[in-house]
């Protein structure tokens, strides 16, 4: 039966899939492929927090189904994080609710908030759900600029005078993924004022909270009280613990919201299993010092990657947060395109990259670089790079 889905429709074939695609085929050739081009944590969940997991599993009480809002427990946890890293106190009956990661989340508060045609202010370049969760919820996504030294209020300003009809959510992420950006608290304030006078609800993607590498954490939009108005906010387990796989986050925020969210949910979901809930308890209440550590652990890749690739000829910003680095492709190849500078990096120096363009169109001329590989590998990459960039200097023009 041919039939084209209203919704499958609006979903344009994966970006990623052509260099996954030649990943794939090298290596089943034999190559070895330094992989940058994903954002999985490749180092294990620390012990204690595995350790839980197994100690619950065995306990028959907490196979059934689980509660689809979260367990009472972990939405303590997530309260006394909220509490002692951002001094913001959240009611935990009402202000927040587990999510089956961050992802979930998003695209379930999109499709709880969201009625057909509204217009979505998204930024651009941006973690694909941020953008998809809304189209599929039906909405009309309108882009913002989030180019990395140019003025992201400008550019909401501007789009919220030239939309019809008004906008009625934004998106906003810091640290951002892909380009590392970071915001501070008076940007915050500044959004939230504006989105308070125009009714344009927030959603804050703060899934990089803990992995910063300077002396400043990222703030939290709930740090600016009158936020509580208009915003909500996601944080999540699977980079600050290296828990990817687990499938925990949070939402958590204005009532209104966190609301909507939680009666969606409990019509999709029972919760994620009991003993993973108890476990990512046990990592909020437990010891930090893992936090501190896989923290260290990026921070030394990026210094590795940044300063090796300076001396190869490509100069990158060092990323001061997130496990990407934001590359601009260097001068010499920024014709080809982020796909095909992709496409060749991985043929000449059997390194794989995520193409910027699969950000969206403002992610053109940049490659992101995902520290997932150890410092040995990322040495590996450097000397590939190196030779690739010599080889192109002394040789033909692309
Ligand atoms: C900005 C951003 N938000 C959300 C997510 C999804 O995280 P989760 O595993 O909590 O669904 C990611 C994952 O890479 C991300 O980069």
């Amino acid at each position: 039966m041919e039939q084209e889905f209203h919704r499958i429709k609006r979903l344009p074939p994966y970006v990623f899939a052509e260099v996954n695609a030649m990943k794939a085929a090298a290596r089943a050739a034999g190559e070895d492929i330094i992989d940058f081009g994903m954002g999985n944590p490749d180092s294990p969940t620390p012990q204690h927090i595995v350790d839980k997991l197994v100690e619950t599993v065995k306990n028959p009480k907490a196979h059934g189904y689980s509660v689809s809002r979260g367990i009472k427990g972990l939405r303590n946890a997530n309260a006394a994080y909220y509490e002692r890293r951002f001094g913001v106190t959240i009611d935990p009956e009402t202000e927040t609710v587990v999510t089956l990661g961050s992802k979930e989340g998003l695209a379930n508060l999109a499709s709880a908030i969201t009625t057909p045609g509204d217009v979505i202010l998204v930024p651009n370049p941006s973690y694909p759900i941020h953008h998809f969760g809304f189209m599929i919820a039906g909405a009309s996504v309108r882009n913002i600029p989030a180019i990395p030294g140019e003025d992201m209020i400008e550019a909401l300003k501007r789009a919220v005078q030239h939309s019809l009809p008004k906008p009625s959510a934004i998106v906003l992420n810091y640290p951002s993924n892909p380009t590392a950006c970071v915001c501070d608290l008076g940007f915050y304030e500044e959004i939230v004022d504006f989105c308070r006078a125009h009714g344009i609800w927030i959603l804050s993607d703060l899934a990089y909270a803990e992995i910063y590498f300077d002396d400043n954490p990222p703030p939290s939009i709930l740090q600016v009280k009158n936020a509580w108005d208009v915003a909500v906010e996601f944080t999540s387990m699977s980079k600050t613990y290296s828990m990817a796989g687990w499938r925990i986050g949070y939402a958590t925020g204005n009532k209104q919201l966190i609301g909507a969210l939680t009666r969606i949910k409990s019509y999709l979901d029972y919760g994620a299993f009991t003993p993973v809930q108890v476990a990512a308890a046990a990592a909020l209440n437990g010891p930090q010092d893992c936090v501190d550590e896989i923290r260290a652990l990026y921070k030394q890749r990026r210094d590795v990657l940044i300063e090796g690739l300076a001396q190869a000829g490509w100069d990158i910003p060092s990323p001061p947060a997130t496990m990407f680095a934001w590359a601009p492709i260097p001068e010499k190849f920024a014709h080809l395109g982020s796909l095909e500078f992709s496409k060749l990096l991985l043929k000449e120096a059997q390194v794989a990259v995520a193409p910027g363009v699969g950000f969206g169109e403002h992610g053109e001329g940049y490659v992101r670089i995902g520290l997932v590989e150890n410092v040995h590998r990322i040495r590996q990459a450097v000397r590939n790079i190196k030779t690739f960039m010599r080889n192109h200097n002394a040789g033909e023009a692309l």
